[in-house]
């Protein structure tokens, strides 16, 4: 296994390109399952998560071909019907292999995901939306078994507990592009990758209408064809890169960022007195003075991301004051909070929300990275803090950053990859 090592308490600057989107390129290569013909994917990030998906497409009976962030996806063969518990458990995003496959051929079988540190994680609103198309689906020893003797267009309502879901919105439309007659699903996800993956459907010969709103409309086609198409950037490495700029008081430009998807989180940075200059393709974050404490509340699309949370609250953690961090998206979320403590931030959890006093400085520690998005914050936080951080377990930072530490020594950052 490898670790990180960094000696931080130093300001970066240059320049870094933004890479595909890791939560778009997943269920798009899902997507390809819905056509026996080539799709080429471009920008799609090199991660391990985008690794595992192509693993998955292979087992099920797809050739894929990978060339830099290219990604070639054919036939060879007739589809297979059944994605194992070993990729679909190592990553959640396999599974929205299930209604991909199940319009294709009629019957699936899809290992069950499980949960993870973030929290229980089910998949009751994929099953749900799934079974509205005409879908009848068992769970048998932790698998998903789905058949159907013709997919039928429904009203399905998608509206959970927490809000809307993400890759059941992506399962659940996917399914209904070969359907018969329409599906409006309601309480849809609006995130960009939802977006992303409905023009990627369009171009396959799906008629889609409403993406990026709570209301998508699908009228069944007979047939997907072949494309090629490029992922939209990731706007949570973007939003990591600004955070981190700003805990750093660094002076970063961030290359191939779409800020339109990025407004939550810097209308509140703004707030706190962040300066952003946003160039055609650009945002540049130059952090010269002192922050105010934010209090947020992660919401789906378009609030603040729950996937941004940690690295905010390493931010705040750095700003003198007090901020409150509340996830409404998945209330279990705080993992980070030990190992920030550890490197001498001062954060208390209560239930959904973490209280934070922010401290001047933090002092680098050896630290254990936890999930994705919970070690980009303890990256953040081992940059900003003075003296040597390591950061043990980096496999999950690999599943969602493409060459994070390369990025970073390019801004002159001090970080180097070891064997544990
Ligand atoms: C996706 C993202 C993940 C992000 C999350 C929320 C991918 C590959 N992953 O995950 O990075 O953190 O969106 O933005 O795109 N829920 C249910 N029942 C379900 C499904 C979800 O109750 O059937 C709950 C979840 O436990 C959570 C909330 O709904 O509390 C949102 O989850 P969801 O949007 O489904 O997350 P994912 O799509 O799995």
């Amino acid at each position: 296994m490898n670790k990180l090592v960094i000696e931080g308490g130093k300001s970066l600057k240059g320049t870094v390109k933004i890479s595909g989107a890791k939560n778009a390129a997943l269920p798009i290569m899902a997507a390809t399952l819905l056509t026996d013909e080539r799709c080429v994917l471009h920008n799609v990030p090199k991660l391990r998560d985008t690794q595992t998906m192509v693993k998955l497409l292979t087992s099920l009976g797809k050739a894929v071909e990978c060339d830099k962030n290219t990604v070639c996806i054919s036939s060879n063969g007739p589809l297979k019907s059944m994605a194992h518990y070993d990729l679909v458990s190592t990553m959640r995003g396999s599974f929205c292999v299930l209604g991909p496959l199940v319009a294709k051929l009629g019957h699936a079988k899809v290992s069950l995901p499980g949960g993870c540190v973030i929290g229980v994680r089910p998949v009751d609103l994929h099953l749900k939306g799934l079974k509205r198309l005409n879908i009848k689906i068992e769970i048998e020893n932790g698998y998903a078994v789905a058949s159907t003797k013709s997919l039928k267009g429904n009203n399905i309502y998608l509206g959970g507990v927490f809000g809307s879901s993400v890759l059941a919105t992506a399962n659940v439309m996917m399914a209904a592009t070969l359907a018969q007659g329409d599906t409006v699903i309601e309480s849809a996800a609006c995130e960009p990758e939802i977006e992303d993956l409905a023009n990627f459907l369009s171009f396959m010969g799906a008629q889609i209408t409403g993406q990026g709103t709570p209301r998508i409309t699908i009228t069944g086609v007979k047939k997907l064809h072949g494309v090629d198409y490029k992922i939209i950037p990731d706007r949570i490495e973007a939003g990591t890169f600004i955070l981190l700029a700003a805990a750093t008081k660094s002076d970063i430009t961030l290359k191939g960022a779409y800020i339109n998807h990025l407004l939550a989180l810097t209308d509140v940075l703004e707030e706190a007195g962040l300066e952003f200059d946003y160039g055609v393709d650009t945002i540049h974050v130059k952090a010269s003075r002192g922050l105010d404490p934010m209090s947020i509340t992660t919401y789906p699309y378009p609030g603040f991301p729950t996937d941004l949370q940690a690295q905010y609250m390493t931010l705040m953690a750095l700003t003198p004051g007090v901020s409150v961090i509340t996830d409404k998206v998945y209330p279990d979320r705080f993992i980070h909070i030990a190992e920030l403590n550890r490197m001498g931030a001062s954060i208390r959890r209560e239930g959904m929300i973490g209280i934070v006093q922010g401290v001047k400085g933090l002092v680098g520690a050896q630290i254990m990275a936890s999930d994705l998005r919970a070690s980009a914050a303890l990256v953040i936080a081992g940059l900003a803090a003075k003296g040597k951080t390591e950061i043990s377990r980096i496999y999950h930072l690999e599943r969602g950053y493409e060459n994070l530490d390369q990025k970073l020594r390019g801004l002159g950052a001090k970080i180097s990859r070891r064997k544990e």
